[in-house]
């Protein structure tokens, strides 16, 4: 008998759930990035909900034009979102995955799981999970939000290049098994439920206290690279819309609205 293709996977998986923020999933075996496939979607008109997930990403992307391998054993998926909400509002959705993921990873399996501000989480310190927002507005209004979430869950990091693997691990890599996609896919698409719940309501204080319980970043000395500057410092909060709050060393307090964060301290 033939092996069910990954596809058929998330078309069973599909007619079991029933979660607000999923509409439909659009899945494929292999694809060059569902973040773009979803934008070609979403300009398409594709409804709110629209989940675009791949087994395998060709020409997975990451923030600053970087790459986001994504070999078989990741997940990989974005979701097309159409809150109606003014532009500004929307630097809080990557938190909102960034949570819903730590969340995920720390309701099955005791570890040490952190966010680094603004979106990547942590485990024991490595990347494990990245968050590509793209979005379109009109006027001061979104238009959508593309929310692609990158996860080294079964990732086989021997295969990945060595500057990634030395930064980076894989769910399965820190428990010493493989977790099964479709559990943890489900979990993850009910954390994400619950958070976009709370933004649509908007609960932004509650959602940025519990970033910060999950914040690896905050008392941390940092340097982030905006690119239009270096701003080095202590981050000492994140305030309502997302942003970090740096005190440089002069004394000088900064909000850095977006850009790559540094650790100095490795030690940390
Ligand atoms: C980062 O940390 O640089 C962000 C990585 C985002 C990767 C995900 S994987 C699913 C979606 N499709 C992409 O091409 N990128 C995002």
């Amino acid at each position: 008998m033939r092996e069910i293709t990954f596809v058929e996977k998330i078309s069973d998986f599909s007619k079991t759930l029933d979660i607000d923020i999923v509409s439909r999933f659009v899945a494929f075996e292999e694809i060059s990035s569902t973040n773009f496939k979803a934008k070609e979607l979403a300009l398409k008109n594709e409804e709110h909900g629209t989940i675009v997930i791949s087994q395998v990403q060709k020409k997975g992307r990451g923030r600053f034009e970087r790459t986001w391998e994504s070999p078989e054993g990741g997940l990989y998926f974005s979701i097309i979102l159409k809150p109606k909400i003014e532009t500004l509002k929307a630097t809080l959705l990557p938190l909102i995955g960034a949570l819903s993921v730590c969340n995920t990873i720390s309701s099955i399996a005791d570890l040490y799981v952190k966010i680094k501000w603004p979106n990547d989480v942590l485990i024991n310190g490595k990347k494990v999970c990245g968050i590509l927002l793209e979005s379109e507005s009109e006027k001061n209004n979104l238009k959508y939000v593309i929310l692609g979430i990158g996860i080294n869950l079964n990732t086989d990091m021997s295969i990945l290049s060595p500057d990634i693997k030395l930064i980076s691990t894989s769910i399965s890599n820190e428990i010493g098994i493989k977790l099964n996609y479709f559990d943890f896919l489900n979990k993850l698409l009910i954390n994400l439920d619950k958070y976009y719940k709370m933004f649509v309501e908007e609960k932004f204080e509650s959602i940025i206290k519990e970033w910060k319980n999950n914040s690896d970043t905050i008392g941390k000395k940092v340097v982030i690279d905006t690119s239009t500057e270096k701003i080095s410092g202590t981050a000492i909060d994140v305030d309502e819309s997302g942003f970090l709050i740096v005190k440089t060393d002069v004394g000088e307090i900064k909000k850095i609205t977006s850009g790559d964060c540094i650790y100095l301290d490795k030690k940390e």
